[in-house]
């Protein structure tokens, strides 16, 4: 790991450290949420499947009608001039594009704005630290609330606007839980706040589909199960198919595969811990990286 981390924000042409980056008061990015983004990594120096990761970006934006004033080209040198300026080997490196600033305070039309281009790059986050991967989270299943519908916000549109995921995270924080899943408007699994997850029964993989972001890391561990001589499948699940899988995993950019071991308290199917597929699932996905599976070195594009 690295030693010392300047996180960095690159806003209006320029690099400044993350903690003087600003947005302004009245870009309906913050006041609508207005705003897209993406969130690559980089581990050991190599960034994981940037090309991917731009690619949605720049969808995520044209799904918004948000036209950020960079290229794809300039987002990756931007994005690597980041993980390179934040001096850290393992990092979290992310995209937004805003609505921008109205033409004056008392315009409200959308059309009036400047869309925006920020990058940042600050140490690599984990959504469940590395020590409690080992032992499996409790993940819990939200009843409080759904996932937006998808027909009101397309989650395949990486955005901000998270109050459903936060309202169940709560939900799941309350009563003891480390992260919760939230289901789909018609009852099905869906996700959770920044992660996919997918459920093993009788040596099978199967994730939500539908109403969810088509996570990189998703695609990633479908990609390995093929990789692994498994089937890996997207389908509608329901509750009960988490409940009683053999095993289960969420799965990001933020933390790569991390098993659950167990749902709302109760150990699923296989017994204590992290599931046999969920840990050969976590030591591929981070061996591979390791060893440069769809790796950028950020040092080819600085500079
Ligand atoms: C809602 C949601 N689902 C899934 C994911 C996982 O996507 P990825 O694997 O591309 O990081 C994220 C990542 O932030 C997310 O925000």
């Amino acid at each position: 790991m690295t030693t010392q981390s300047t996180p960095v924000c690159y806003q209006n042409g320029t690099y400044v450290p993350l903690a003087e980056a600003t947005v302004p008061l009245l870009d309906p990015g913050f006041t609508r949420g207005d705003s897209v983004y993406d969130t690559t990594s980089v581990w050991k120096g190599q960034f994981f499947r940037l090309d991917d990761h731009v690619d949605r970006f720049f969808e995520s934006c044209a799904k918004n009608r948000l036209a950020p004033p960079v290229t794809k080209d300039e987002a990756k040198h931007v994005l690597a001039e980041c993980a390179h300026r934040a001096g850290v080997e393992d990092a979290f490196v992310q995209a937004i594009s805003t609505r921008g600033p109205y033409a004056s305070p008392t315009n409200r039309d959308p059309r009036s704005c400047q869309n925006t281009f920020y990058a940042l790059a600050m140490p690599y986050i984990w959504i469940v630290r590395p020590e409690r991967q080992d032992v499996g989270i409790d993940l819990h299943i939200v009843t409080g609330n759904r996932r937006t519908p998808r027909e009101s916000i397309d989650p395949t549109m990486k955005n901000f606007n998270w109050l459903d995921l936060t309202k169940g995270w709560f939900e799941a924080l309350d009563r003891g839980s480390d992260n919760a899943v939230l289901c789909s408007p018609d009852g099905y699994l869906s996700e959770g706040p920044g992660f996919n997850m997918f459920v093993v029964k009788d040596g099978v993989l199967r994730t939500p589909r539908g109403n969810v972001l088509e996570g990189i890391t998703r695609r990633s561990a479908i990609e390995l199960a093929g990789l692994l001589g498994m089937s890996a499948e997207e389908a509608d699940l329901w509750p009960q198919e988490l409940t009683t899988a053999d095993e289960a995993f969420i799965c990001s950019t933020a933390g790569g595969i991390m098993p659950v071991a167990t749902v709302d308290g109760v150990p699923l199917g296989h017994g204590t811990g992290p599931g046999p597929v969920s840990t050969r699932f976590r030591t591929e996905y981070w061996a591979r990286r390791e060893a440069g599976w769809h790796g950028t070195p950020v040092a080819d594009l600085v500079g």
